[in-house]
């Protein structure tokens, strides 16, 4: 039986990942810091997945929970807890930008660094992050999200490549919109809108084939890659914050 370890597995883009995998007859494992998402979400079939409470910032936690799971095999490990912002700010309230980056960064590092640690030896594996088509442009109001989900982007293609030669696998998944918690808090039209499940499918399908970055839905993440080759004058005209009508703080 194949197993994945999914982190921020137990609302949204994570619990419909996990019942995807788990549907599929793989063993699952989600985390998170907080046990009751996993208790109100996982009833029935879906209560025979494992959890850990863990916080991905914690380097030491996550290693002993990765650890602990690793005796079932890994064969995949998702790199998918993530933070974003209640409200898109003009001026960055510092101390919560940090905590964005250090959870969709350090958060990133520390899985993929607990899941290498049983992968590079057994020379197999494969490791996946959630970034998001947020970081392929510094978009108004989310300095901090936008800069994160960049960075995740750059590390796994770089990991990608360094990591062939030990036979482990590097996919950087970029979603537009999902309807998810976190989402459900943005105050903005959402283009493109997608299930979480649907969502799910088009990932598990994209990590099946191997693939090194995978964006969707192709329309959105098309136009936000044109916005991205566009001149930066007139894409600072197109996207001032100055033209949106953002709250000053958080
Ligand atoms: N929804 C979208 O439209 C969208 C688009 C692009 C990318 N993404 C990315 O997709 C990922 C999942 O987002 P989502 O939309 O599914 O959000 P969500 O429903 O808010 O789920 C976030 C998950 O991460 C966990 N989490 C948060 N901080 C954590 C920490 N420090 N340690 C461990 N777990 C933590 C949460 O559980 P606890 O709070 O209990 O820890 C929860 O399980 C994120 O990386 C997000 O940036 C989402």
């Amino acid at each position: 039986m194949k197993s994945v370890f999914i982190t921020g597995g137990t609302t949204g883009l994570g619990f419909a990942m996990a019942k995807f995998y788990f549907d599929a007859g793989w063993r699952v494992a989600v985390a998170s810091r907080n046990r009751s998402h996993f208790d109100d979400n996982f009833t029935g079939d879906y209560a025979n997945i494992s959890y850990f409470e863990l916080d991905v910032t914690n380097r030491d936690n996550v290693k002993e929970c990765i650890s602990s799971f690793s005796k079932y095999g890994l064969d995949l490990v998702i790199a998918n807890a993530g933070i974003g912002y209640a409200h898109k700010t003009t001026t960055p309230n510092f101390d919560y930008a940090n905590k964005v980056l250090d959870v969709n960064i350090y958060g990133v590092q520390n899985t993929f660094e607990a899941a290498l640690e049983y992968m590079i030896p057994k020379k197999s594996g494969h490791i996946v992050a959630v970034s998001s088509v947020a970081g392929f442009n510094g978009l108004p109001g989310v300095s901090a999200y936008s800069g994160s989900k960049a960075c995740v982007k750059m590390i796994c293609e770089s990991l990608y490549l360094d990591l062939k030669r030990f036979d482990v696998d590097v996919t950087c998944i970029c979603p537009g919109f999902v309807d998810t918690p976190l989402t459900r808090k943005n105050p903005h039209p959402m283009p493109f809108l997608m299930q979480a499940d649907e969502a799910a499918r088009r990932i598990g399908n994209a990590i099946e084939k191997k693939k090194m970055v995978y964006s969707f839905p192709f329309l959105f993440s098309t136009a936000v890659k044109i916005l991205g080759m566009l001149p930066r004058p007139l894409y600072a005209k197109m996207m001032s914050s100055k033209r949106i009508n953002y709250s000053v703080e958080d």
